[in-house]
């Protein structure tokens, strides 16, 4: 937030600031989903939906999985949230009373270990390193597993590092954890957005687990705050009354433009962006080994690349902030994201036009070889 903040306040003093800290697509939403949002308004949708979503587009998340991953779904347990942030409230809600606790991984989305706080729950960040991807494995968890230990959380393709968890790596995770009796949450908030790796779901392997996406990312639709949750049959029950009281109902404008969103047809022109990320990374990705950045696993998905900048400071912090009053440059520092090795490390996102990243690696250059 401090890098944000000063960005915008050197971009109202007329500097040109490169975006590379924001974690959101830059491209609009596609025109098809506006249309269906504004037809709907038009048709004055504009009531609640059930707390769970509307039956339409529950099915349709079905058959999307059935599509895409030739995974058989019911219905029944698909929950639509407000966005990703909304499912993660209501399964870290279901899964953790008092006291209780949920393994994460450092580096991780930071939202999760507050959502835990606020529930007056426990999240234990465990250090990964690039052994296992940045990932939590089944010998990382074991090792922390404890008594009061209800669940663990990973995402796949992950932020900050953009890296996948290999499909053994997460099967081996799932079947400790429910030796233990505990679940597992799979945020799969970018799946779509994969690079030359197969993109798969964690159902394919279990229904025990809680499984997480969202329209933000790969469907492009950050501000319409509209994500789902895949939850475990016996669960649907309380998440739906969690849902009731915390959230009501899901925005019902959003849900009619999810519709569109969950088409064939639009996924073309998803695709189409997929690839322009893919470009992106392609180029930037060497461009910041050249620079002397290590990037110790090739990110495949997301649109980060999780840097070591090791070679140019030990306080990655105050080394941004530097970066962005002298280069316009910003990114994020690794303490957003824990604090393993974080000092060490920082985020570039790829969440601006090629042109415009060619334009930032010069002033990084810059200001590396000042
Ligand atoms: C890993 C991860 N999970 C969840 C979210 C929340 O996304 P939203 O609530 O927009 O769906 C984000 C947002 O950046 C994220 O990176």
């Amino acid at each position: 937030m401090d890098i944000l903040a000063q960005a915008k306040k050197l971009s109202q003093q007329g500097k040109t600031i490169y975006h590379m800290e924001i974690g959101e697509p830059d491209f609009p939403t596609a025109e098809s989903i506006i249309d269906a949002g504004i037809d709907a308004l038009k048709q004055c949708k504009t009531h609640y939906t059930p707390a769970l979503g509307l039956a339409e587009l529950r099915d349709a998340i079905a058959e999307y999985y059935e599509r895409k991953f030739s995974v058989k779904i019911d219905p029944q347990r698909v929950v639509i949230t407000p966005g990703a942030s909304g499912a993660l409230q209501l399964a870290i809600a279901c899964l953790l009373d008092v006291g209780e606790n949920v393994l994460l991984s450092d580096p991780g989305y930071p939202c999760n270990r507050n959502i835990a706080e606020v529930l007056a729950a426990e999240a234990i960040a465990i250090p990964a390193t690039a052994e296992s991807y940045y990932q939590l494995n089944a010998a990382l968890v074991a090792k922390h597993w404890n008594k009061k230990t209800k669940a663990a959380m990973v995402a796949t393709p992950s932020n900050p590092t953009g890296t996948l968890m290999p499909e053994k790596q997460l099967i081996e995770l799932c079947q400790f954890i429910e030796q233990n009796e505990g679940r597992l949450i799979v945020d799969e908030i970018y799946q779509g957005l994969v690079y030359d790796a197969v993109d798969y779901t964690a159902l394919a392997f279990s229904d025990n687990c809680f499984v997480i996406n969202s329209f933000s990312k790969y469907f492009g639709m950050t501000g319409w705050r509209i994500g789902w949750m895949i939850v475990p049959e016996d669960c649907v029950g309380a998440i739906d009354r969690i849902a009731q009281n915390i959230f009501l109902a899901p925005p019902t404008i959003s849900q009619y433009a999810a519709l569109t969103a969950l088409k064939e047809e639009t996924q073309i022109e998803l695709n189409a962006r997929r690839d322009e990320f893919k470009r992106r990374r392609d180029f930037l990705l060497p461009a910041l080994e050249q620079l002397g950045f290590e990037i110790a696993v090739k990110p495949q998905g997301a649109f980060y690349i999780y840097a070591n900048c090791e070679r140019f400071t030990d306080d990655s912090f105050s080394w941004v902030k530097q970066l962005l009053n002298e280069q316009g440059v910003a990114v994020t520092p690794g303490i957003d994201f824990g604090t393993h090795l974080a000092n060490k490390h920082c985020r570039f996102a790829y969440t601006q036009s090629l042109e415009l990243l060619e334009q930032a690696v010069d002033k990084i250059e810059s200001f590396v070889r000042r």
